[in-house]
This record gives structure tokens, C-alpha cells and sequence, in this order.
């Protein structure tokens, strides 16, 4: 692939050792800038982003999150606040929500990839311990947790399932036919 953002893509990987270099803040507000631009279900934009620098909260978090083997400079924690679906459609009949949370978090993902950062998302972690943590309101909810920073030279923990698979053996034509194999 010889265009940039096919090849930005293709070459983002999860990290989960990332060095203590810190993150330049204007990298942080170009991500951060990134997110703004992803798209949202009926334009309701109920995203919100939480920047966690503090090693002390940091630490907590960690306590109470068992998929988060990073220890990164910079977490970003995307919530969805419920009070944007007040007078509106029900989230729970119509669950956009989830579909926001990932697009904001590859969407910050590959903006940081292409500035020269590595990031990993993490889903498993106790959201009650958290909120707690954070003095998150009621009505917002953490959803994920964007771990970014510096790749540690050697890393132990990488997946590479991509790598395996055929973009053939995952689609299908019309309805549900193979594709040429
Ligand atoms: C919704 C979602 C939740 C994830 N949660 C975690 C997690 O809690 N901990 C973790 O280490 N990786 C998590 N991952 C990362 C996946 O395991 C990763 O995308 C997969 O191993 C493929 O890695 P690659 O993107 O480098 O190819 C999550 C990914 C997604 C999309």
C-alpha cells in the first residue's frame, strides 16, 4: 500500500509496554482534536473524554482494570453521558452508543499512531471502581480506556491476529456468498 492512510492503518498495532517518555501535550491535543471529528450516531456526540496524567490515579485505576497491562503516561477514558438521550431516543431501544465509543477510540488510535505514538484500548475493567475513582457524575458512564504513549523497545504481550487472516476469509457478496477464494 502506497497511500498514507491505508498504510497508517495497516501498520497500527495494540501495544501494551509502552516506555515512561512522556507525551508531548501538543500530540495529547492533536488526539484529543482527532476525536472531535469522528462520527456519532444522529449527531448526538455523547462522548466525553477523560485525560488521566496523575500516576496516583493511574495506579487506582490499574488496581481495578485486569486489561490494562500498560503502564502509560497518558489514559484517556471515553464516558458517554446519558443525559444527552434525556427527551430523546432511548439508548437502550436504539444502542448507538457503543458504535460512538469505538469510532472515537480508533479514530484517536490512528491519529496517534500517525504522530509516532502507540496505543491500546482497554474494555476490561470494574466501571463501578472507576466512576469512584474519577468522581465520575451518575448519568456518565466509562466506556473505554485509550492507553497512549512510546512503544517499549521489546514487547511480550502483541496479538497478531490480523496478520492471519485474509480480508477474503472475513467478507461475504450479496447475500452472504463467499467471495473468490
Ligand atoms: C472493544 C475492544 C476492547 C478491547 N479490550 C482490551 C482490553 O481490555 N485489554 C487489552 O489488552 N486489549 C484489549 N483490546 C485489544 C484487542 O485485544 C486487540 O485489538 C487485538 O488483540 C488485535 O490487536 P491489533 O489491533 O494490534 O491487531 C480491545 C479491543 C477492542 C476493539
Amino acid at each position: 500500500m502506497s497511500n498514507p492512510v491505508l498504510e497508517n492503518i495497516r501498520t497500527r498495532r495494540v501495544i501494551r509496554e509502552m516506555t515512561d517518555e512522556p507525551v508531548d501535550p501538543h500530540h495529547l491535543e492533536q488526539i484529543l482534536e482527532a476525536a472531535r471529528w469522528s462520527p456519532t450516531g444522529g449527531n448526538q456526540r455523547p462522548n466525553r473524554f477523560v485525560v488521566i496524567d496523575d500516576p496516583e490515579l493511574q495506579r487506582l485505576i490499574r488496581l481495578v482494570a485486569p486489561g490494562m497491562f500498560q503502564h502509560a503516561p497518558i489514559l484517556i477514558l471515553i464516558c458517554v453521558d446519558f443525559a444527552i438521550f434525556h427527551h430523546q431516543l432511548d439508548p437502550e431501544d436504539d444502542p448507538l452508543y457503543p458504535i460512538d465509543v469505538g469510532k472515537a477510540a480508533q479514530t484517536m488510535a490512528l491519529a496517534a499512531h500517525s504522530l509516532g505514538l502507540s496505543t491500546g484500548p482497554v474494555t476490561s475493567f470494574n466501571k463501578a471502581a472507576v466512576k469512584k475513582i474519577l468522581n465520575l457524575p451518575e448519568q456518565v458512564i466509562p466506556c473505554l480506556f485509550l492507553c497512549v504513549g512510546h512503544k517499549a523497545p521489546q514487547t511480550q504481550f502483541a496479538m497478531r491476529g490480523a496478520q492471519r487472516i485474509r480480508w477474503q476469509d472475513l467478507c461475504y457478496r450479496n447475500r452472504y456468498e463467499t467471495w473468490d477464494r
